[in-house]
């Protein structure tokens, strides 16, 4: 099956992404978004990264402007009648899912092939709600999706071989490593990086450093780019709190259960990075540590 035209439900952190590198591979993107105002947001950011990506000299300001061109913002699902593969990136919200993807299963056109980008959520409950479940896979990306090379290509119980094709191929052409999944919450990498993140609140709960001490030794003495705490807060403690449940209601094992500090801070409304504040006060030029957790 050709694609050409890809459809991307969500122009938020992962949504914007995603449409911007298949945007880069060629692809003519549909982006959908809730409101005009995140949806000039998300496109915004592709237009900043497109600028950098100018400034830096990656690309030309010609092909920055043809990457641009290929991409189309909306309001209404009805625009993605055409699109030949779509990608979901909503929030991770399985009845919020549901009920979008019942949207577009009744508008795209029936021989594309849906895919989420779920992080934790079961492929098969979102299928099951389509006409389509044998079209119907997991395409997980990486924050940020236009850097991280990883696509965990996740085949559900009912995809078919030639859906789960598509997917490995698309991956393949928009440049990324695709790495084939089952469809068990958390898949290959969220299985072993959200009990990491998790365990270093608990770190962080039992005293055992400062949030910038645990950071600076997973990062001086493993070479990781980034301390466990700074990734929370840059993956979004609300999606964080949201995997880590769904894997705790899955698995019912406590290195997938929420630390009362992750609570706590999801209550007074620190989300991380995207909110500003988290582990870290993102206000400034560099984060520095929250003040209210030392
Ligand atoms: N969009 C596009 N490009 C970006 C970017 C973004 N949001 N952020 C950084 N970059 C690019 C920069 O432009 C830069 O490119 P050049 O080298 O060509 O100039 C390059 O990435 C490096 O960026 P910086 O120099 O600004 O900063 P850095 O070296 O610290 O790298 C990072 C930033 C790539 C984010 C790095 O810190 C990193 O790899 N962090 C870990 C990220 C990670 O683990 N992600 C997975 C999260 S888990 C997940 O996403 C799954 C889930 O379901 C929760």
């Amino acid at each position: 099956m050709e694609i050409k035209q890809v459809g991307v439900l969500g122009c938020g952190l992962m949504g914007h992404g995603i449409a911007q590198v298949a945007a880069q591979a060629g692809y003519d993107v549909v982006v959908r978004e809730v409101d005009q105002g995140k949806l000039d947001k998300g496109l915004g950011k592709i237009e900043k990264q497109l600028g950098r990506a100018v400034e830096k000299g990656r690309m030309e300001q010609n092909e920055a402007d043809a990457v641009r061109g290929r991409i189309k913002g909306t309001l209404d699902y009805s625009d993605l009648a055409d699109s030949d593969l779509v990608i979901e990136a909503i929030t991770e919200d399985l009845d919020m899912k549901l009920e979008m993807w019942r949207e577009v299963d009744s508008v795209v056109k029936p021989e594309a092939v849906f895919a989420t980008n779920t992080s934790s959520l079961p492929v098969i409950d979102q299928a099951a709600v389509t006409s389509r479940p044998e079209s119907f896979l997991g395409l997980h990306y990486f924050n940020p999706a236009q850097v991280m090379k990883l696509v965990e290509v996740v085949r559900g119980i009912t995809t078919s071989d030639e859906a789960f094709a598509v997917g490995t191929d698309f991956a393949k052409s928009i440049g990324k490593l695709g790495i084939p999944t089952r469809d068990s919450a958390g898949f290959i990498v969220n299985r072993l990086l959200v009990p990491y993140m998790l365990d270093a609140i608990r770190a962080y709960e039992e005293g055992v450093g400062s949030v910038d001490e645990i950071d600076a030794a997973m990062k001086a003495g493993a070479a990781h780019p980034m301390g466990p705490l700074q990734l929370s807060d840059f993956v979004g403690l609300d999606t964080l709190g949201s995997i880590c449940d769904v894997m705790f209601d899955e698995f019912r094992e406590r290195r997938f259960a929420r630390p009362p500090t992750l609570r706590k801070m999801l209550a007074a409304g620190w989300y991380g990075q995207k909110s500003g504040m988290g582990f870290y006060d993102w206000s400034g030029d560099e984060p520095v540590p929250n003040p209210q957790l030392s």
